[in-house]
Order: C-alpha cells, then sequence, then structure tokens
C-alpha cells in the first residue's frame, strides 16, 4: 500500500477546501486535534489542523510521521509576505525554510543557530532547511500552466489593480511570531532575502529532516507583515488560503 502524504494546515480556514476534497475520508482526533485520513484525486493523504506556532505544528508533523508512517509533509496555508514585489493573494511555494526566531541572543542581537543544535559555540551548521533540487524541479514543471485572477474583494477594496496571482519560489520563514511591524519586516527581508513569513513551515521541515522526508510549503500571501497586517490578515485569511489548497492539490501528484 501507498504510504500516504501528510498535510498540515494552522487554521479551519486552511484546512476546509483540502478535507471537504477527500474521498473515503474517515475523521478523528488525535493529540487533541482534528486529523482527517483520506484520498485526494485517488492518492492516500492525512489532513491535520495543527493550531498557529512552530510546537503546534511540530506536534502534528511527528504524529503523521509516527502514527500514519507519512512519506512527506506538506504545509498548506496563509503567510505574510515580505519580499516588496509580492502582494496580498500571490502564491509562495519554499524552496528553503529558516526559523528566523531561534538561535544566541547577544548584545548584538540574534545570531542564527540550526534548530536542533545547542543555540551556543561555534556549531552553528546551516541555518536553512532547503527542498530536494529534483523535487523543486517537479513541483515548478507541474505548476508551469496555473493560474489565478484576482480575487474580487481585493480588487474591489483598491489592494490590487493587475488581473492574476503571481506564483512565486524562494525562501519562507517561519516563527513563533505574527508579524506587524514594517520595521521588522523590512528586517525579516533583509537579513534572509525571504519571500514570505509564517508560523508553523520551517518547524515541519525540521521534524521531516529528523527522518530523512521531504517537506513542501505552499503559502498564499493574506497580508504583508507591516502596519496593517493584523486587519489585513483577518480580512483576507478565508479568501486567499483556498487557493494555497488548490495548489497543494496539484502538487499532491508530483511529491
Ligand atoms: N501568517 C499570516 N500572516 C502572518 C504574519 N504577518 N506573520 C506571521 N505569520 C503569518
Amino acid at each position: 500500500m501507498t504510504r500516504p502524504i501528510g498535510i498540515i494546515c494552522a487554521l479551519p480556514e486552511e484546512r476546509a477546501l483540502l478535507s471537504e476534497w477527500l474521498s473515503e475520508a474517515e475523521a478523528g482526533l488525535v493529540a487533541g486535534r482534528p486529523m482527517m485520513r483520506g484520498r485526494l484525486d485517488g492518492r492516500p493523504v492525512v489532513v491535520t489542523e495543527s493550531g498557529c506556532g512552530k510546537v503546534a505544528a511540530a506536534v502534528q508533523a511527528a504524529l503523521l510521521i509516527d502514527r500514519y508512517d507519512c512519506r512527506a509533509l506538506v504545509v498548506s496555508g496563509v503567510a505574510g509576505g515580505l519580499a516588496p514585489e509580492l502582494a496580498i493573494a500571490d502564491i509562495v511555494v519554499a524552496d528553503s525554510l529558516i526559523q528566523h526566531d531561534y538561535g544566541h541572543m547577544t548584545e548584538a542581537g540574534l545570531r542564527r543557530f540550526r534548530p536542533g543544535e545547542p543555540p551556543v559555540g561555534d556549531r552553528r551548521h546551516d541555518i536553512v532547511f532547503s527542498v530536494d533540487a529534483d523535487l523543486m524541479q517537479r513541483l515548478k514543471a507541474s505548476l508551469q500552466d496555473i493560474s489565478f485572477d484576482i480575487p474580487v474583494d481585493l480588487a474591489k477594496q483598491g489592494h490590487r489593480q493587475d488581473q492574476h496571482v503571481r506564483l512565486a519560489f524562494g525562501p519562507i520563514l517561519s516563527g513563533d511570531q505574527f508579524i506587524n511591524s514594517e520595521t521588522v519586516r523590512e528586517r525579516l527581508h533583509s537579513d534572509f532575502g525571504a519571500l514570505a513569513v509564517e508560523m508553523e513551515g520551517a518547524a515541519v521541515a525540521q521534524v521531516a529532516a529528523m527522518s530523512n522526508l521531504p517537506a513542501v510549503v505552499v503559502r498564499s500571501l493574506s497580508d504583508l507583515a507591516g502596519r496593517d497586517s493584523h486587519l489585513d490578515f483577518g480580512q483576507f485569511v478565508a479568501t486567499v488560503a483556498p487557493m494555497a489548497a488548490i495548489v497543494v492539490r496539484r502538487l499532491v501528484g508530483v511529491i
């Protein structure tokens, strides 16, 4: 029997469509969180709703690997945009994941260490969890012809004048903080050159790496992590989360 792919969403808005699409669905609760086994377009998957943050996501990641013998982990949901060329509703697929809040706090600021390593001394190693190059190629190829119109409510409110959502591949940051600050947004972008920030993906990548499994993270932008991100997030999470789910549905065939 083919081993399933585990799909982690932090929030109900992010999980809704994926759960709806499942056939042969069996719903349960594991460690107090919803866990739904089923088939997505005939392929075995387990969809879970972790709650927010690195700990919550890491717990579900470990359960998906250990209890369900998942062969890969996927994160589907929303993020705050960091790159100036991206707007609300654009989509980012991670080619690498970094925990921006893990490290050694000194007078000069945070020295980042690889999560899992002691954050003192010289054993810093690479702080990036990278997606394998062959897998990245397959993800890109399978998304070549995907296209989304700008959601109507975003266009109406003047958030976007263009016609189509952009799809970008690049680094995504994770940390146990909702970013609602222009200063922090700019610092995160200049420190890491990252495209987006969220609260789970790099924790899932860390757990997957411990078992030598791939982790794929797909995020649609609910906000831009700056001054208005708390307002934009609430307004757009339910509008943009389904776009990440649609991308994930397509990717499940090539992971
Ligand atoms: N997820 C969605 N928007 C976010 C933000 N601004 N900061 C962290 N995680 C997010």
